[in-house]
């Protein structure tokens, strides 16, 4: 059951796609319920001792989210450390679990539909409350309380709606960095992937394919006939990924800026002139997607790159990040210029740094944004976190209008949960840390509960130098995660694999990838199709297990399979727990692997840094290929079966052509079963040649 109160007058988001009565009383089973003078919400509800919070998706910190305080306030932050609040996305969905022993005995999903600040603070302030805070201006909370963590993230999922998806080629390996400079750059590394018989499927183009980082321009010197080289790229099976930028540059003669401008469609300052601020390209206008017509014509720009053969993009800086605003900037540099610094004592100094530091991103900046919300004047504080997620909208919109039957590859930084239904999201500026390869892991189960399927993390690591044990062990995970993309900062090592001694590894590691692609593609599909989770807790797996909640450094994928990769330098193994008997597959390559079955309970499991754990459930089964050079080339004619068979396995596989948009789930499915003598049957959409492995 779902119930929905209504306070103030919220601003319409769009998160929601099941539209519900709101009830009549404002009084919420759980939460005591407080408004500020200032019109700012307070709820709190008291937690038990072994209450546990799951969700929230893009943060910091564990699968359960206790004991840390989270704010929903999209930023541009690439310093992904612990004490943080906030990373780029708005999530507001939670799950609290108090039916354990020594709980509350409370078990419910709240989702607080607001455009505008949220704070969840998860027993931080006292550790036996969980106090929700939501910024004054209305929002709508959705209480679900229905059954088991599973299903209560799958009601959750109804009510907003399906998530998006993207052509079955975005699931292959892609590399990234910023940037690959020139055409012959790009080609370079196509090359080297291929000669060291490297998967690739994708290259992406970070901001200097652009000319002066104008949004839909190509640098005619660097990237010459770019429509001829993205064919090019195409014969070898390579799928070039554009980067586009919130921000427009303020460029005389640029046809996106002079257009905006002359039909007012960027965002003002409150006196009606246009917001100015400092991004890559310098000084930018931001277009204004909130309001439709703005929306319509900034998507269909995309229309530029569309023509050219280009079929995915990556959206970015879209919280939208802001260096500096103009005017602020200029003050700055007044004080700055006035500082007298040979009278200046050690608090002048600090206020001095404190000027320096503080110009980007500035709480008083964004207040100073205005929206035309059709007709409607909104202050951009109000509406915050939807910029990125409409910005991802409009291309959205635009490919469904220009490219009806095709799906568009699609993810963006920014995001709210709403945008789940336009694109995906990858994970932002990561470090090459081994702490960021665990955050990849734990936030994976959150983001599928908030509708993001289509996510992951920068491998290797975004800033700072990565190393080869670090990249060997993400890319492990990395085998798992739908967006499957290794990018770097500039000025960092270079993370190519073909840089690193251990070739024979990456690519046995890049193979197991298209391996496990027929699973990851079915799981996938399935999930997003039947609004359900790719990546589960073990708690939500197996909700009468009492250890299970305490597993952090695990996860279920899919129905069948369990993964627990290494994330500690210099490990040579970890600690598993099994909650039921479980049958290892330890792959060196898909071709190469030990296996043994592995009764319930706690192991130490060797990992070498060439292996992947994989754990298979009984009575279930995995169908993998044999792998390929770049997605088409996976031939889904011919699987070879994980399997742990106790009675009996069936297994429906989903698979389609990757590319329209139908995607049919009963049409779709083959039927693949192994009984307990090994006989295998198949029956449905395709007649693959299945054997055991
Ligand atoms: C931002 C993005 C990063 C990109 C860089 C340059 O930091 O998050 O992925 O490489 O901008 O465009």
């Amino acid at each position: 059951m779902i119930r929905k109160y209504v306070f103030g007058k919220p601003i319409e988001t769009g998160a929601v796609a099941m539209k519900q009565t709101a009830c009549d009383k404002t009084e919420i089973p759980h939460f005591s319920v407080k408004l500020q003078e200032d019109k700012t919400a307070v709820l709190r509800c008291q937690l038990g001792q072994s209450d546990m919070i799951y969700g929230l998706g893009e943060n910091v910190r564990g699968i359960n989210k206790r004991g840390w305080i989270y704010e929903s306030n999209c930023s541009d932050d690439p310093n992904h450390t612990e004490e943080k609040r906030s990373l780029y996305g708005a999530h507001n969905f939670f799950i609290l679990d108090g039916m354990r022993a020594g709980g509350s005995g409370k078990r419910f999903g709240v989702f607080v539909d607001a455009a505008q600040k949220v704070t969840f603070d998860c027993g931080y302030t006292d550790s036996e409350e969980l106090a929700v805070t939501v910024a004054g201006g209305g929002f709508v909370l959705y209480l679900l309380e229905n059954g088991s963590l599973r299903d209560i993230a799958k009601e959750f999922r109804k009510l907003i709606g399906p998530s998006y998806l993207p052509p079955k080629w975005a699931f292959g390996y892609g590399q990234s960095r910023w940037s690959y400079m020139t055409a012959d750059e790009v080609r370079e590394v196509v090359r080297r992937h291929r000669e060291n018989g490297l998967p690739l499927d994708s290259v992406y183009l970070d901001i200097d394919y652009m000319e002066r980082y104008k949004d839909f321009t190509v640098d005619e010197k660097r990237f010459p006939d770019f429509s001829e080289f993205v064919e090019e790229m195409k014969a070898e099976h390579i799928h070039l990924v554009p980067i586009i930028d919130a921000g427009v540059k303020i460029e005389k003669g640029y046809p996106v800026y002079e257009e905006g401008l002359k039909k007012g469609y960027f965002c003002k300052k409150e006196d009606g002139r246009e917001f100015v601020g400092g991004v890559w390209p310098g000084r930018v206008h931001f277009p204004d997607v909130l309001n439709t017509e703005a929306r319509k014509w900034f998507g269909n720009w995309y229309q530029v790159l569309l023509e050219q053969g280009i079929e995915g993009f990556w959206n970015d800086m879209n919280e939208p990040a802001l260096f500096y605003e103009e005017e602020h900037l200029k003050e700055a540099q007044k004080k700055l210029c006035g500082a007298d610094v040979d009278h200046m004592d050690i608090w002048g100094f600090f206020d001095f740094k404190g000027t320096a530091l503080g110009i980007a991103n500035r709480p008083e900046d964004y207040a100073s944004i205005w929206h035309d919300m059709d007709g409607r004047k909104v202050c951009h504080e109000q509406v915050h976190n939807l910029y990125g997620y409409y910005m991802t909208k409009a291309a959205a919109e635009a490919f469904a209008r220009l490219m009806p039957d095709k799906r568009i590859l699609m993810f963006s930084r920014a995001s709210c949960v709403g945008m789940h239904r336009y694109g995906g999201i990858w994970t932002g500026d990561n470090q090459s840390w081994w702490s960021h390869l665990l955050l990849n892991l734990q936030m994976l189960p959150g983001l599928n509960m908030c509708g993001f399927l289509f996510c992951g993390a920068d491998l290797g690591g975004f800033g700072s130098d990565t190393s080869e044990d670090l990249l060997l062990r993400w890319l492990e995970l990395g085998i798992f995660t739908p967006l499957m993309r290794n990018h770097s900062a500039m000025d960092t090592r270079q993370q190519e694999v073909y840089r690193f001694g251990r070739q024979e590894d990456f690519r046995n590691i890049l193979n197991l990838r298209y391996a496990f692609l027929p699973y990851l593609y079915s799981e996938f599909m399935k999930a997003s199709l039947n609004d359900d989770m790719l990546f589960q807790p073990l708690a939500f797996a197996y909700p009468e297990d009492d250890f299970a909640p305490r597993v952090e450094d695990q996860l279920m994928v899919g129905d069948s399979l369990m993964i627990a990769p290494v994330y500690r330098q210099n490990a040579a193994g970890r600690y598993v727990y099994l909650p039921e008997e479980m049958k290892l597959y330890r792959f060196r390559s898909p071709n190469s692997m030990d296996i043994e079955v592995l009764p319930a309970g706690h192991h130490y499991v060797d990992v070498a840094l060439n292996e992947v754990l994989v754990f298979v459930r009984p009575d279930r089964l995995a169908p993998l290929s044999y792998g390929g050079e770049y997605v088409a080339d996976v031939d889904s004619s011919r699987l070879l079966l994980l399997h742990f068979i106790k009675t009996k396995a069936v297994y429906k596989m989903y698979d389609d052509d990757g590319y329209t948009k139908d995607v049919n789930l009963e049409r779709n499915i083959t039927e693949i079963s192994v009984d307990s003598s090994g006989k295998i049957a198949v029956k449905g959409a395709g007649k693959p040649e299945c054997r055991l492995l």
